[in-house]
């Protein structure tokens, strides 16, 4: 038999009769809102992939022994749209999300797809619920891309059965009053990622084993864990965040924009690619230093003392650039600057606004923004 691949042209749509209206931007809350409808596209190892369905948002049925509810086959995107000043609405370089769900898919023998038809499928979507896809900046349509195993059997095998449903939610600013600068915890005792694992793949498995040790290091008065990798201490990733460091060396005067290499255990970040690429078009090359390395805790912690520790900050598709402030490491607080007055440092603001600009249409950038 012929496998069927994912194909958008099989769409079915069945209009929500109850559509809602657009919540004012002030009370958006990420991730708690969704918009009328969902998409939803069943696969069988038999068949392949399904007819693609846009429905009425509603509630799954699972039988309870589906694979997915036992032995963790899940995994999931977080991509923006966002409305333009000229009323069109983008999607933030979707190609990149569905490579990604594509390889987390085969990391856990789950099908893989081809991912223009998923991304036409989510236009569809979006479409379809256009409405609420909020105005202004720092608001966005946050789209969920999800797909689990739902075989129902309780054997640890390769599931024959498996679904992808995105579901799309109208989100506000990370930060409702502009940037606030976070306090981490540098975690030793607990690991995010490990070299042989799956850290680097978006699963649902990752993200539950750390928020025992995000509680623990609120206790503490830190909101994040800034997880720490190894004997050597490696500064890996920030909360659920890809994380940046800016050194400043005094002899040279010669700045450095660091951040952890793709070696499996760093999740490979949209938001962090976005960064680099743009670090590396619009800084001086005189000047700036673009850098994925290995640097530790304890090089940080040297270089603030030295007075070289110059910025630092989050990266991801939620937030886009999360400043930090402090840093918790062996009993003490590292500090990093802020701008007088400010609550980020001058590279993480101009950051901000390159994607910005580009997020919402003020400018253009290769095929980043799909219409
Ligand atoms: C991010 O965008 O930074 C995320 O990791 C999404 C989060 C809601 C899981």
């Amino acid at each position: 038999t012929m496998s069927a691949p994912l194909d958008a042209s099989k769409l079915k749509i069945v209009k929500s009769s109850t559509p809602s209206t657009p919540k004012p931007n002030d009370q958006l809350v990420f991730g708690k809102t969704f918009t009328d409808h969902m998409l939803t596209v069943e696969w069988t190892k038999e068949n392949g992939w399904g007819v693609p369905e846009i429905k009425p948002y509603g509630n799954l049925s699972l039988d309870p022994s589906a694979c997915v509810f036992h032995y963790a086959f899940e995994l999931f995107e977080g991509l923006k749209a966002y409305r333009s000043p000229d009323n069109k609405i983008t999607m933030f370089r979707p190609d990149k999300n569905m490579e990604r769900m594509n390889k987390s898919a085969a990391r856990i023998c789950l099908p893989t797809f081809d991912s223009e038809e998923l991304i036409k499928l989510m236009g569809k979507l979006i479409e379809q619920d256009k409405h609420l896809v909020p105005e202004g900046q720092g608001y966005s349509l946050y789209v969920r891309p999800t797909m689990i195993g739902t075989t129902p059997a309780l054997g640890v095998s390769t599931p024959d059965r498996a679904m992808i449903f995105v579901i799309t939610s109208p989100v506000g600013p990370y930060y409702k009053t502009g940037f606030k600068a976070v306090r981490l915890e540098a975690t030793d005792y607990a690991t995010r990622a490990w070299p042989g694992g799956v850290g680097d793949k978006k699963l649902g498995a990752n993200y539950a084993p750390c928020i025992l040790p995000q509680l623990q290091a609120a206790e503490r008065g830190y909101q994040q864990n800034l997880w720490l990798f190894g004997p050597e201490k490696n500064i890996t990733e920030v909360g659920t965040m890809n994380v940046f460091f800016v050194f400043k060396d005094n002899a040279t005067g010669k700045k450095e924009l660091v951040t952890a290499p793709l070696d499996g255990t760093i999740l490979e970040g949209v938001t962090r690619d976005s960064v680099l690429t743009l670090a590396r078009e619009k800084l001086d090359p005189k000047e700036w230093t673009i850098s994925e390395r290995y640097y530790s805790i304890n090089e940080v912690a040297d270089r603030a003392e030295k007075g070289e520790l110059v910025e630092a900050f989050g990266s991801g598709t939620a937030a886009v650039v999360s400043p930090i402030k402090e840093i918790g490491w062996k009993g003490k607080d590292i500090h990093v600057p802020l701008q007088p007055g400010k609550q980020t440092g001058p590279l993480t603001e101009n950051v901000a606004q390159w994607i910005a600009n580009i997020q919402y249409g003020k400018e253009k950038h290769g095929n980043w923004s799909r219409v």
